[in-house]
């Protein structure tokens, strides 16, 4: 299973504040945006990651991950020269993920709740050739401005809206995807919608005709957040710290994840610790390290 994050786009509803900067590079609480999706593929067992990035961005990217190494992961980047939609991370990802199976989850998602984990490792099994799409559904007061799928007592997607007038449900379809290796003759063969963009709706939309498309609920034990405008960015921020300050674990500590793996060992932990002691990001890690947070593993 390959992993990509979409990480372009161009942050209108946060401007002027992305007028300079891509949004998933600044903060939500103690971190950089982007290492929320990254923690989620990471937590799924993915090492091989692209990120797909503006070209006023990747050089920013790079600087933060370089090629994955400190991480135990190897990092792409690619560059997406327009926001032509979501499902063109096919095309653009296409000798990237070559055979193989992937998963795709959007640069300014943040999920958090307990099993996520296991969740994601049952998406991982997910056959390269035949075995369709994966999507999450999530419970939300406004659905009509999103994704929105209704579904049978099994699961079972029986239909699939974008952002519909009158909901047939109030799930709405988060931003974290897994498909086999059909996905990309999928996206190919789309054309633009009225708005222009290559649409991850109808890559569903094609899996659900074919019978393929299944969905997950994620219920109301779980979060799942986006941080598109300057009021959700500040939600997001004030869950995080206060989760992060009350349990002291970190929400999406990538290095904590890849040690826990076994993808980092001690010596390349140290290097990390280095660079960033002086914040509380690298005394958790410090901790971790002496092994006083071992608890959480
Ligand atoms: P959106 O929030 O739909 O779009 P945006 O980030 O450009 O923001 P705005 O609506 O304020 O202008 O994008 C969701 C995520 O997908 C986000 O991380 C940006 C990314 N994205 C791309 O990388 N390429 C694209 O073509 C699009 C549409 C989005």
């Amino acid at each position: 299973m390959k992993g990509i994050i979409l990480a372009g786009g161009s942050g209108t509803r946060l401007y002027p504040t992305t007028l300079a900067i891509t949004k998933q590079l600044l903060p939500i609480y103690d971190k950089p945006m982007i290492l929320y999706p990254l923690s989620v593929l990471m937590l799924a067992g993915i090492r091989e990651i692209l990120i797909i990035v503006t070209s006023r961005d990747i050089e920013r990217f790079k600087y933060l991950f370089g090629n994955g190494e400190l991480l135990g992961i190897h990092i792409d980047y690619k560059i997406q020269k327009e926001p032509n939609g979501l499902a063109e991370a096919f095309i653009l990802g296409d000798e990237f993920i070559g055979q193989d199976s992937v998963s795709l989850i959007l640069g300014d998602n943040i999920f958090y709740g307990q099993g996520f984990k296991n969740i994601l490792n049952e998406c991982m099994e997910l056959d390269s050739k035949n075995g369709g799409a994966i999507t999450f559904a999530y419970p939300v007061k406004d659905p009509n401005r999103f994704g929105v799928v209704e579904f049978d007592d099994d699961f079972n997607v029986l239909s699939l809206e974008e952002k519909p007038e009158n909901p047939k449900s109030n799930y709405a379809l988060t931003g974290l995807y897994f498909y086999d290796n059909n996905v990309i003759d999928i996206a190919k063969s789309l054309k633009p919608s009225k708005r222009g963009e290559l649409e991850i709706t109808d890559v569903n939309l094609t899996y659900l005709k074919n019978g393929k498309l299944k969905t997950k609920a994620l219920g109301r034990g779980f979060t799942w957040l986006d941080t598109g405008t300057p009021e959700s960015m500040c939600e997001a921020s004030n869950f995080v710290s206060t989760i992060e300050n009350r349990q002291n674990y970190k929400i999406a500590c990538l290095e904590e994840i890849a040690y826990y793996n076994g993808w980092i060992d001690d010596f390349i932990l140290q290097k990390s610790i280095d660079k960033l002691h002086k914040s509380e990001y690298g005394k958790y890690l410090l901790d971790l390290l002496k092994g006083k947070n071992n608890e959480n593993k």
